[in-house]
């Protein structure tokens, strides 16, 4: 099927018999598989008598070669999958194998794309891009210090280095504008924390898709803030520069190096929020995070911090 597809993937009118001459199958076979790609991938295509199928629009496809010719510094092996269930799932299943790391895995489309808290994220063929990269991590507990906020702060200075208007980050790790979300991390960690493991970094960034009805939050994408598409492979290999310079940033000088220059980009510095833990709700205000990552709040007159993965922050409607 998306064989048929790479073969319309130019936009251009292509007849069902030099379809079906190039795949080696009949004319009906070319138009059941027409049809499994709209229902299937959301795709739509115009069928024109006289002239054949024609993809609505264009498509660029996630294209490793060109990822590597593009970030030549974070040049790590990339899986590319048309459709997995989750990149992550993959990552992990890839880690029990003994694939050797660091590499990447990436998706056309993800079916059972995973957030934090249990949520589900909507990853549409084609759009979006699903971005697992694997590291083996053997310093211990410091390696992995603020590491999520790290990887937030790279995607962040990729989006705006390919243009987008606006980003900002809100603690822990997401990646916003203004108030709606743009993009989203999730670490997933096997091994021992303490000596030798693997850190899965999962990112998801909203590209070119302009509409779903899927999503429960307030949510953007880089096409519908700045009026333009974008081509993915460009924002893989931007995003994989950032995360390089980051990470070795990172390893060598541990978060406390970036803990002022990612408060700086803090949109909710200062702001009277609730941190939402489970069924638990704790009124205060963002003092800013601290050496490692962890969230300070001012609680009735007094500084505490916190941390953990599943945690979350709601602004305050009198803030
Ligand atoms: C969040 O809830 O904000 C985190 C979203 C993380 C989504 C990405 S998409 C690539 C990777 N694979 C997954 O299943 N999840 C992460």
């Amino acid at each position: 099927m998306l064989t048929l597809l790479k073969l319309l993937k130019d936009g251009r009118f292509h007849s069902g018999q030099a379809l079906g001459a190039a795949l080696g199958i009949s004319r009906s076979a070319v138009w059941k598989q027409l049809q499994h790609l709209e229902a299937e991938l959301g795709l739509s295509i115009h069928k024109v008598r006289g002239r054949g199928y024609q993809l609505a629009a264009p498509l660029t496809l996630l294209d490793p070669a060109e990822i590597g010719r593009l970030s030549p510094t974070s040049n790590w092996p990339v899986l590319v999958f048309d459709s997995i269930d989750s990149t992550n799932a993959e990552a992990l299943r890839a880690i029990e194998r003994h694939q050797a790391a660091p590499f990447l895995v990436l998706a056309e489309r993800q079916t059972a794309g995973r957030g934090r808290r249990g949520r589900k994220w909507v990853s549409p063929f084609a759009e979006n891009v699903y971005y697992s990269l694997v590291l083996r991590v053997e310093g211990g507990m410091r390696q992995l210090e603020g590491l999520s906020l790290v990887v937030g702060l790279a995607v962040m200075q990729a989006l705006r280095e390919l243009g987008v208007p606006g980003v900002g980050l809100k603690w822990p790790n997401d990646v916003l504008v203004g108030q709606k979300k743009i993009a989203g991390i999730l670490l997933e960690l096997v091994g021992d924390p303490a000596d030798v493991c693997h850190v899965v970094l999962g990112v998801g960034i909203n590209v070119n898709m302009q509409m779903t009805d899927e999503v429960d939050q307030q949510w953007t994408s880089m096409r519908l803030e700045s009026g333009k598409a974008f081509d993915r492979n460009r924002l893989v290999a931007a995003l994989g520069e950032m995360l390089h310079r980051y990470l070795a940033r990172h390893q060598a000088d541990g978060f406390s190096a970036i803990q002022a220059e990612w408060e700086q980009h803090h949109l909710w510095q200062g702001r009277a929020v609730s941190l939402i833990a489970g069924a638990n709700q704790i009124d205060g205000e963002v003092l800013g995070i601290d050496s490692q990552g962890a969230l300070r709040l001012k609680v009735g007159g007094v500084e505490k911090v916190f941390s953990g993965g599943e945690l979350s922050l709601r602004l305050r409607h009198d803030s």
